[in-house]
């Protein structure tokens, strides 16, 4: 059975101010073998990337579900309201999505999933942000509520403005996380839903290695991540790769892919300015996300870079989980999976334990 935790009827202020909705019984936590990761232990390498947890509520619940490697969702230097309601909405998911798909219309509907493979929509909130008091308070209070083996990343984005230059806006942002107490950084180079630059510096290698470099020389022991985007091509990606290594502990990817939302007759299907693209997300982009685990992985070991390899995209179950482990994710994150199926961690982690017995 489905438990949603974010009402995509609702406002993104309403899921903020009263979310996260939660109908179920929380399972006590699964302990396994810890693995480590930047000097940490780690009870499990699962996590929710940047995006379902809105505040330290949702961070104090899915922590507790056994997400051990929660990602407080991208905050800015400056306030920025949500994109207007809806910013989800559901997707058929009876098809993988191919290279082929990216920027063509889809066609959400009204629909609420039964099965995890059901899992799939596109969402659109435009990196809204609070203001930095109000989240440095946030994600000091939310790091109380991660166990000892668990880490709480905090996503940073800059954001373009006359007042601060956009390496150092990024720079400034990442500071005050950690001056909040973040223990690790995430650098978000790839939201499809902003219609200025801060969407795709995933894909320009310059940019994206003076923004980490910057980054990393600001934030010095801090485990770095940086997030992009799907990149079809092996070539771009060893760029960008090659330009970012240096100054990075970690790569996390995909974030959502680019399409057009459309109603039946044609029509924009999210309303206002520049959303006609929104993002799709959840089990339909596995495919496409487990290419780009496979491309990270290849270049990461031909070229020996030590960063860290955190897959996501499509993750709705639990072999989706080992799927990426597999093919050499170091740790694995749901973002629309686990909106919908909050006990996917506790669950895997279960089964794991079993087997452990067994063997
Ligand atoms: C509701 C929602 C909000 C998101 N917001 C962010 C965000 O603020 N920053 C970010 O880097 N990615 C954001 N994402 C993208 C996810 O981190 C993830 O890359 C993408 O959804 C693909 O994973 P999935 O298939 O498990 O959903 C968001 C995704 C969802 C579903």
């Amino acid at each position: 059975m489905l438990h949603p935790t974010y009402n995509i009827h609702k406002s993104y202020d309403e899921n903020y101010q009263n979310g996260p909705m939660c109908d179920f019984e929380i399972p006590k936590r699964v302990k396994l073998k810890p693995i480590k990761l930047w000097g940490y232990e780690i009870n499990s390498p699962i996590g929710v990337p940047a995006g379902p947890l809105l505040n330290s509520s949702y961070i104090k619940l899915y922590a507790a579900l056994g997400f051990d490697l929660p990602v407080y969702k991208t905050v800015r230097t400056v306030e920025r309201k949500a994109h207007l309601a809806p910013n989800c909405l559901m997707v058929k998911s009876n098809r993988q999505l191919t290279v082929d798909d990216i920027g063509n219309s889809i066609y959400p509907f009204d629909h609420e999933p039964q099965t995890t493979q059901e899992i799939a929509i596109t969402n659109s909130f435009g990196i809204p942000s609070k203001s930095i008091e109000i989240w440095q308070a946030d994600i000091e209070k939310a790091n109380r509520f991660m166990a000892d083996d668990q880490l709480m990343i905090v996503s940073c984005v800059g954001t373009p403005s006359e007042n601060r230059n956009f390496i150092d806006d990024f720079v400034f942002c990442a500071q005050k996380a950690v001056e909040a107490g973040a223990k690790a950084i995430e650098l978000n180079y790839s939201c499809p839903n902003v219609v200025s630059k801060e969407g795709s510096i995933y894909q320009d290698p310059v940019l994206s290695g003076a923004i980490s470099k910057a980054v990393k020389k600001a934030i010095k022991d801090i485990p770095l991540m940086i997030k992009m985007g799907y990149i079809a091509n092996e070539y771009q990606v060893l760029e960008i790769l090659k330009a970012n290594a240096p100054f990075i502990d970690g790569v996390s990817a995909i974030n959502t892919i680019s399409m057009q939302a459309r109603n039946k007759d044609g029509s924009q299907a999210l309303p206002g300015e520049g959303r006609l693209n929104s993002g799709i997300c959840g089990s339909v982009i596995k495919n496409l996300a487990l290419e780009m685990t496979k491309r990270i992985h290849k270049i990461r070991k031909q070229n020996k870079f030590d960063f860290v390899l955190c897959s996501v995209g499509g993750i709705v179950s639990l072999t989706d989980i080992d799927d990426y482990l597999q093919i050499g994710a170091d740790i694995a994150m749901s973002a629309t999976g686990a909106m919908w199926n909050p006990l996917l961690a506790y669950e895997w982690q279960h089964q794991k334990s079993q087997l452990h017995i067994r063997i």
